[in-house]
């Protein structure tokens, strides 16, 4: 048991929590659904040597020269660290850590569970009962796209786009990818992007956000899309001009789009984006099963007992302060 100073932003689920109780009794934990403000955050952070965030918090110079130099560690329940200043925790030799790997089937079923609903109309099929327009069967009511036999271009190999890749195979598709060093796996073929773009009748992105990958899915990308194409979103909004997006979905430049990220999150109720009947967006649940998350919180809380510890993290970004 510990008495260092901790600040959690969020009540975790279950699992990490009884870990934190164990080991951490007096930590502070957020108790409101809604994240603290940036200046309650900056209030909270102030002298704490262990802190445990969320993806919804932007964690940089300015909160770490808040929370002060004796900052041990900080541990985020996300796989994506796009809200860390990465190079600002390194330089002050602040472990940060994640929590890749347990999410990884959750966040690929959501993938083609979008795939699956944008291709089968199914949300507009719900709508279409709800405002009471269901009168009979028609031999052309809400004509989709199959799955068998059609080319899924995954953009971005890491662990999720292999595991939408594995899923892929149960529903006979031919799988392609783009990505600079991942080795081919589960039959799919390493291809050129404009290749992909060419080739797929769906896209599943899967790169994390940086610097290279922001925009990358702009007005040029959706241009080289086949028309009958859908476009699949679980990896982060910045990675996708939403002007771009709407502009191809509204022309029928592409066929559909599935987003489980926006830029901003959330995405205000006057995005044009919520008019198309050929867009589907919910709210960035990637991970969102039980188990998953559970799994998310045990992993993000040992990262943060192993920082106190002063030990290596079981889950380190910035391997070299880790490494120290
Ligand atoms: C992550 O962990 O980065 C995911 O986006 C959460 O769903």
């Amino acid at each position: 048991m510990s008495h260092s100073k901790i600040f959690i932003t969020r009540l975790i689920p279950d699992l990490g929590l009884a870990l934190v109780r164990e080991h951490f009794p007096a930590a502070d934990i957020w108790p409101a659904d809604l994240p603290p403000t940036r200046e309650q955050l900056l209030e909270k952070v102030r002298g704490v040597d262990g802190l445990l965030c969320m993806l919804t918090e932007r964690i940089d110079a300015e909160l770490m020269d808040a929370a002060g130099p004796q900052l041990k560690v900080i541990s985020s329940m996300s796989v994506g660290v796009d809200h860390i200043d990465i190079a600002e925790a390194t330089k002050r030799g602040i472990p940060v850590g994640n929590t890749p790997g347990v999410l990884t089937d959750a966040t690929a079923d959501q993938a083609f569970a979008l795939l699956l609903a944008t291709a089968r109309r199914v949300v507009e099929g719900v709508d279409y009962i709800r405002e009471g327009q269901w009168i009979t069967w028609h031999p052309q009511l809400l004509l989709g796209a199959d799955l068998a036999g059609a080319t899924l271009g995954i953009v971005g190999f890491g662990r999720i786009g292999q595991a939408v890749a594995k899923r892929a195979q149960g529903f006979d598709m031919r799988v392609i990818y783009h990505s600079p060093s991942a080795q081919p796996a589960h039959n799919a073929q390493r291809v050129d992007l404009d290749t992909l773009l060419r080739e797929s009748d769906f896209v599943s992105i899967n790169v994390p956000l940086t610097e290279k990958t922001r925009h990358l899915v702009n007005a040029e990308f959706l241009a080289k899309m086949k028309p009958t194409a859908v476009l699949v979103n679980t990896a982060r909004g910045g990675v996708l001009d939403q002007t771009a997006l709407y502009n191809a979905l509204k022309s029928d430049q592409i066929f559909a789009a599935a987003l489980d990220v926006t830029d901003p999150e959330p995405l205000p109720m006057n995005s044009p984006l919520l008019e198309l009947k050929n867009c589907i967006i919910v709210p960035h649940l990637g991970s969102a099963s039980h188990k998953t998350r559970n799994l998310m919180s045990k992993l993000a809380v040992e990262n943060l007992i192993a920082g106190m510890d002063g030990d290596k993290l079981p889950n380190c970004v910035n391997v070299d302060v880790c490494r120290s």
